[in-house]
């Protein structure tokens, strides 16, 4: 059974896999702060063109997205996100657990704009409501859709001059910056959001993601706050050491830009057999709707993610593929969906 489930399914790419090895006779202090970590927070420094950055090692994004959020906020604000967004549907009530309000917006295609965010502030006038104050937003968007350089500009802008924090969730980053429609660098997002992290777990990482502040006014004591939710890792070398290795000779990128290589020929099969998409598929997640009969065939066969009904006759699912997805996967799933359609 092939799987397009989801990108985080196979375990480690190979040259981060020989960083435990070439790491492995080592002795080192941990909790974040011995050579290895220093070596990859400068590498990613190089990268973003960003001597002063502040960067940490996570293990994962859930724990990345509650422990920087209740860090940022006070008490009785709110985060603002889309209806879609990661931490509203797929977090556990993980933010709201830290006591910060999750405030959604409705949108057409996952993204956050100034004219979607204006009537959220606009209604939570008085301290008798939360304070909206952090714009979540993620990069790619859970529908796989991207933000244009314009796009993030606008909204950084809009949030500075309402005096709103912009933290970027980069799970798919690499996805995001390696796709055809980007013209978002790694500089941009140092100059345009407040905070944002660059994903591991689904770019070729056993696990691990790396946190970054921009703005140096909100990340004060920020290892207390990471302490105390479990979030600092005595071996957090073993996330650096990987980061290392995908900053190096471009593989963050080139691994984002195979999963959406692979993507992109599973789009133009659909395509060519007359299927829709229930959002425009720009990364490595397509969202597509089978007419029924054809989407229960197809989930018989196939890991996918089922989203349910778009219309009374058509099913949507999610093929995702990812750094280790292989052509001849493509290929084998492109003779069975022949098939099935001829049936
Ligand atoms: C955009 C986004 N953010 C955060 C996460 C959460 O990551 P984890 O499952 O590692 O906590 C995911 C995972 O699917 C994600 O897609």
């Amino acid at each position: 059974m092939y799987d397009f489930l989801n990108d985080y399914n196979q375990t480690v790419h190979p040259n981060l896999l020989k960083e435990f090895v070439d790491i492995n006779n080592k002795k080192l202090s941990g909790y974040g702060l011995d050579e290895c970590c220093d070596d990859a927070i400068n590498s990613i420094k190089k990268l973003l063109k960003s001597p002063n950055a502040d960067i940490h090692f996570m293990a994962g994004g859930t724990i990345t997205n509650l422990t920087t959020i209740s860090h940022i906020l006070k008490p009785y604000q709110a985060v603002i996100a889309a209806e879609t967004g990661h931490i509203n549907v797929h977090e556990t009530g993980a933010i709201e657990a830290t006591g910060h309000k999750v405030v959604t917006v409705k949108t057409e295609d996952g993204k956050l704009t100034p004219e979607l965010i204006k009537p959220v502030l606009d209604y939570h006038c008085d301290e008798h409501m939360v304070q909206p104050k952090l714009v979540y937003i993620s990069n790619t968007t859970e529908l796989g859709t991207l933000y244009t350089k314009q796009e993030l500009k606008k909204l950084y802008q809009f949030c500075q001059k309402h005096h709103l924090y912009l933290y970027l969730d980069g799970a798919r980053l690499a996805m995001a910056l390696a796709a055809k429609d980007n013209d978002i660098t790694f500089p941009d997002l140092a100059k345009y959001t407040d905070a944002f992290y660059i994903g591991g777990t689904k770019v070729g990482a056993f696990a691990g993601e790396a946190l970054i502040f921009n703005n140096l006014s909100i990340n004060h004591d920020f290892r207390f706050n990471m302490k105390q939710k479990g979030a600092i890792l005595a071996k957090s070398w073993i996330i650096a050491v990987q980061f290392k290795a995908l900053m190096e000779n471009n593989l963050y990128i080139s691994l984002g830009k195979h999963s959406n290589d692979m993507a992109e020929k599973l789009k133009n099969l659909f395509e060519n057999e007359g299927l829709t998409f229930a959002a425009k598929p720009q990364s490595n997640q397509l969202f597509v709707n089978f007419p029924n009969q054809l989407a229960k065939k197809i989930i018989s066969l196939y890991a996918l993610d089922n989203l349910g009904q778009t219309d009374p006759s058509h099913i949507c699912l999610r093929f995702c593929t990812s750094w280790a997805t292989q052509e001849v996967e493509i290929e084998n799933f492109a003779k069975q969906l022949k098939a099935l359609l001829r049936k």
